[in-house]
C-alpha cells in the first residue's frame, strides 16, 4: 500500500475504505452484510495496510459509525479515522455535541479528520469553523476537512478556520472529472488532499453491469448513470478499461482506481460489498499506469456522454416504475 506524507500523525493510504454501505438501507446489502461482512472487510483492510476509513453520522443514521468502530477495535490507534457532520444548525455548541456523539459511536476519543459533509447554502463557514477550532483545541479533532465544496468555498473555510482544511471529499472518477478544473491543482500546489468518493461510479466502472443486467438498489435506481441508455453509452469506456486491465492482468475496477490515484494529491475511498472486492481495490494501489494508458483512458472518458440532469429525469422515473 502506498501512503501520502502530509504531516498527519498516521499516514493516509492512497486507497481507503468508504463505509456508506455499512448498515445503510439504501444499498440494500442486508443484515448479514451489516452484521458480518462489513466487519470482515474492515479487518482485512487493516491487514492489507489500509489506514483511511471514511464514514459519516448520516450513514445508516449512525449505524455505519458503530459498525466501523466495533470492527476497528484495538486497531483504532493505527488508522486515520474520518467522519462527517451534516451542517444543519452548525453553531459551535451543536458542532461540539455532534462530534462527541460521533466519537462515542466510533468508540474513540479522537476524530483524525472531521469533515463538513456539504456546504450549508445559507450559513457561512465562519459559524461551523468556530466549533471546529474549539474541537481541535481540546484534541477531539485532529484535522478539519470539507466535502462537496467549490474551490472558493474551500479557501473561505480555511480563512475562517485560520489554518489548513486538509481535504475536500468530492466525486471523482473517469465519469466525473470536474475536480480536475481547479480542486486538484490547488490540492497539489498547497499540500492538501482530494478524497475521491464514488471512484468506481458506484460500480459502473467495474464493467459488471450493462443494460440487460442493471443493479437493483435505491442508490443506483436514482443514479442516471445506470439508465439502460447510459449503460450502453459506457460500453466504449468499459472496453478501454478492459484493454488496459488485460495489460496489467488486472480488472476494469482496479484500472479505474489506479486512474483516480494517478494524480499525486488524490486518495480514493471505494466502498466494497465483499471482502474480495476490498482485496482487489487495495491491490489497485500498486498499479502504475503508463502515460499512453492514462491518455487512452482520458480520451475514452471524454467520449462518454451520458444523459444526465433534467434530461435524465423522465427516463429515471420510467425506469423506476417500469
Ligand atoms: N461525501 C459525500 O457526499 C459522499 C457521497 C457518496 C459516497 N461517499 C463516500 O465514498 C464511498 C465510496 O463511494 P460509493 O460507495 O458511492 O461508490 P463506489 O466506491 O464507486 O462504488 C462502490 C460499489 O462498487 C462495487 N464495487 C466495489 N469494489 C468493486 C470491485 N473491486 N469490483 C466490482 N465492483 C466493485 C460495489 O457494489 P456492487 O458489488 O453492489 O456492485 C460497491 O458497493 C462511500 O462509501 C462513502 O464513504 C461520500
Amino acid at each position: 500500500m502506498r501512503h501520502l506524507s502530509i504531516g498527519t500523525g498516521t499516514e493516509i493510504s492512497r486507497i481507503g475504505l468508504g463505509t456508506w454501505q455499512f448498515g445503510s438501507r439504501e444499498w440494500g446489502y442486508g443484515q448479514s452484510y451489516a452484521g458480518q461482512e462489513a466487519r470482515a472487510i474492515v479487518r482485512r483492510a487493516i491487514e492489507l495496510g489500509v489506514t483511511l476509513f471514511d464514514t459519516a453520522e448520516i450513514y445508516g443514521f449512525g449505524r455505519s459509525e458503530r459498525i466501523l468502530g466495533e470492527a476497528l477495535g484495538e486497531d483504532r490507534e493505527s488508522v486515520f479515522l474520518a467522519t462527517k457532520i451534516l451542517p444543519v444548525l452548525p453553531v459551535a455548541p451543536v458542532v461540539e455535541q455532534r462530534a462527541v456523539a460521533s466519537a462515542n459511536r466510533l468508540g474513540t476519543r479522537r476524530l483524525d479528520l472531521y469533515q463538513v459533509h456539504q456546504p450549508n447554502p445559507v450559513v457561512r463557514d465562519g459559524t461551523i469553523m468556530r466549533g471546529m477550532r474549539a474541537l481541535q483545541r481540546v484534541g477531539l479533532v485532529g484535522e478539519v476537512g470539507v466535502s462537496n465544496y467549490s474551490l472558493d468555498r474551500w479557501r473561505a473555510a480555511e480563512n475562517a478556520l485560520g489554518s489548513r482544511v486538509l481535504s475536500n471529499q468530492v466525486q471523482y472518477s473517469l465519469v466525473h472529472r470536474s475536480p480536475e478544473r481547479d480542486l486538484l491543482p490547488y490540492a497539489e500546489s498547497a499540500g492538501r488532499v482530494v478524497i475521491a468518493y464514488s471512484p468506481l461510479a458506484q460500480g459502473l466502472l467495474s464493467g459488471r453491469y450493462d443494460s440487460g443486467n442493471r443493479p437493483v438498489n435505491r442508490v443506483r435506481a436514482g443514479n442516471a448513470l445506470f439508465l439502460p441508455d447510459n449503460l450502453d453509452r459506457a460500453g466504449d469506456l468499459i472496453a478501454t478499461l478492459r484493454v488496459v486491465a488485460d495489460a496489467h492482468s488486472a480488472t476494469p475496477a482496479q484500472i479505474a482506481l489506479a486512474w483516480v490515484i494517478h494524480h499525486p494529491a488524490v486518495v480514493a475511498i471505494p466502498g466494497a460489498s465483499t471482502v474480495g472486492q476490498l482485496e482487489s481495490n487495495v491491490a489497485a494501489a500498486d498499479i502504475e499506469l503508463t502515460d499512453d494508458q492514462y491518455e487512452a483512458l482520458n480520451e475514452a472518458s471524454a467520449r462518454f456522454r451520458p444523459v444526465t440532469g433534467p434530461a435524465a429525469l423522465p427516463r429515471l422515473l420510467r425506469a423506476r416504475f417500469s
